[in-house]
């Protein structure tokens, strides 16, 4: 007995030195926090503002930072170039096979989010294909979006105060479940504001562990709640309910080739593939797909919108500008469309500058080194995840000289003409670029342009001027704030 409890030391430190080398840093891998064996860097991460942190990391560590999460190589990229250089090349392009991701996919990786490979191909050539004729082309969407803008002005005319949380919410959803269901909801309705819930609760979550789970699954069992996925698996079976009901009514009225929305046209694919063993078109495939859209689409446009408010009421003088160059253009009759986009410059550097300055998502969702790769003099083995910083490159103090300052001139050339700038990447660049790019800039503009044609949004008298800072969750969000709404008379 006293021999065995002799060896018990002895098997310890045996235990140590093997969990320390399985959780070794590989070799010519760059270089980061501290690595503990079972844990890596995980808890040196922050869950909030890792973009800020990255910042620090990239003066402490370089330009790329490797850490492990559990049992995970994980490279953050925190350098502006590195950054560029990550996303146009193809290997980096794909997604990690992530518990949680298979999970709210009915235990495969479907969707366009989170799947990658030749399945991840088909269906975002699809969705971006059919996805045109049902909003994400300029006129399809002039007249959905023109719609919303007249119930959002019906309740910004019920009172002069208006708190602004959640304000766009309701007209983007509306949106995105015409596009993709063919119906819009009365703001009022039921289960409008259970779809709402559901797809808010999809980028709040205040689980103390965040998605502890993704890490280590086995918490699911021990910890429900506190590792995140009772609260994440909530929303998932709320809105698969929902687009389940939904495709079971399209079913009910589905005409051959007469598509009212993407359900429509995605029914239809079903039908024509379903005797190829190798289709990727499947009854859950859309609705993963569907919900992507919802999650991807919905709090980016709306943040953004809340964030085009809050620099109108600090920057009164740029409201003004962009109400003259409408006035001049459009007059204050015509609700403006798409299509004039490229005949207001200013305006389209004012929302540029807009997204720049309070990157909307500066941590985008981890990409997958899909094989064994150099990059700038290190190795980076197959499946390492990897985070790109798309705030350093949008604050990069050497390109923009004045990152912290609102300034919507700089997208403007010397004729007064729109200027794009390649490190203006706010959605992202690569084969991984925001499938909902043109959609979103879309809907920026024609509301934007439709309240601030109707209405002067101010300070109210005796509020503190709002905070620029996002609130973070997996996109970034003002804080609270009011705005005076004085409807403008005829010109
Ligand atoms: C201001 C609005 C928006 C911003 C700033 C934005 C930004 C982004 C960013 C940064 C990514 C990550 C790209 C990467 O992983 O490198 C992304 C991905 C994506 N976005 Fe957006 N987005 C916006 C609106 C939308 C809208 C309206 C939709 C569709 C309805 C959408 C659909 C998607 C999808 C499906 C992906 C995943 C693409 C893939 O992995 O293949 N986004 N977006």
């Amino acid at each position: 007995m006293a021999a065995m409890l002799g060896t018990l030391p002895l098997l310890f430190m045996v235990v140590l030195v093997l969990l320390a080398w399985m959780w070794r840093r590989p070799s010519r891998f760059p270089p980061g926090p501290t690595c503990w064996p079972l844990m890596g860097s995980f808890f040196a991460v922050p869950k909030k503002d890792l973009h800020l942190t990255l910042m620090r990391w990239k003066d402490e560590y370089g330009p790329l930072v490797g850490a492990m999460f559990g049992p995970r190589r994980v490279v953050l990229v925190a350098g502006p170039r590195e950054v560029l250089e990550v996303l146009r090349r193809d290997e980096f392009a794909g997604r990690p096979r992530m518990f949680f991701f298979k999970e709210r996919s009915f235990r495969k990786l479907l969707g366009v989010v989170f799947s990658d490979g030749p399945f991840w191909t088909e269906q975002r050539r699809f969705a971006l294909r059919h996805l045109r004729d049902f909003g994400f082309g300029k006129t399809s969407m002039d007249n959905i979006m023109h719609e919303e803008v007249d119930e959002l002005s019906k309740v910004l005319l019920t009172s002069e105060i208006h708190p602004v949380s959640r304000m766009f919410n309701q007209a983007i959803v509306n949106l995105l479940w015409t596009i993709v269901a063919g119906r819009r909801f009365s703001y009022e309705d039921s289960q409008f504001q259970e779809i709402l819930g559901y797809v808010y609760k999809s980028f709040r979550s205040d689980v103390p562990g965040g998605v502890l789970v993704n890490v280590f699954p086995f918490l699911r069992f021990v910890i429900p709640r506190w590792s995140g996925y009772e609260e994440g698996m909530e929303y998932v079976h709320g809105l698969q309910g929902m687009l389940r009901e939904s495709i079971r009514e399209h079913e009910k009225s589905f005409t051959e080739g007469y598509h009212r929305d993407f359900i429509d046209v995605y029914l239809e694919e079903i039908r024509n593939k379903k005797n190829l063993p190798e289709t990727t078109f499947t009854e859950e495939g859309l609705i993963v797909l569907c919900m992507d859209l919802f999650i991807a689409g919905s709090d980016t446009v709306s943040n953004t919108l809340e964030f085009c408010l809050l620099y109108m009421v600090l920057y009164p003088g740029v409201q003004l500008a962009v109400q003259r160059e409408m006035e001049d253009v459009l007059g204050r009759s015509i609700m403006p469309s798409a299509g004039d986009r490229t005949r207001l410059p200013y305006t389209e550097a004012v929302l540029t500058e807009v997204m720049r300055i309070n990157t909307i998502v500066p941590v985008p969702p981890p990409h997958r080194c899909m094989k064994k790769t150099e990059l700038q003099g290190y190795t980076i083995p197959e499946d390492t995840m990897v985070f790109v910083n798309l705030w350093a490159l949008l604050h990069d103090r050497e390109h923009w000289g004045d990152p912290h300052v609102f300034r919507p001139e700089r997208f403007l050339d010397a004729e007064g003409r729109f200027a794009r700038d390649d490190w203006c990447c706010v959605f992202s660049l690569g084969k991984r670029t925001c499938l909902g790019e043109s959609l979103a800039r879309n809907a920026l503009f024609v509301v934007f342009t439709s309240l601030l044609q109707r209405f002067e949004f101010s300070l109210p008298a005796g509020d503190p001027a709002p905070s620029t800072k996002g609130r973070l969750g997996l996109t970034s969000t003002p804080e609270p704030f009011r705005v005076k709404v004085t409807p403008r008379g005829p010109s």
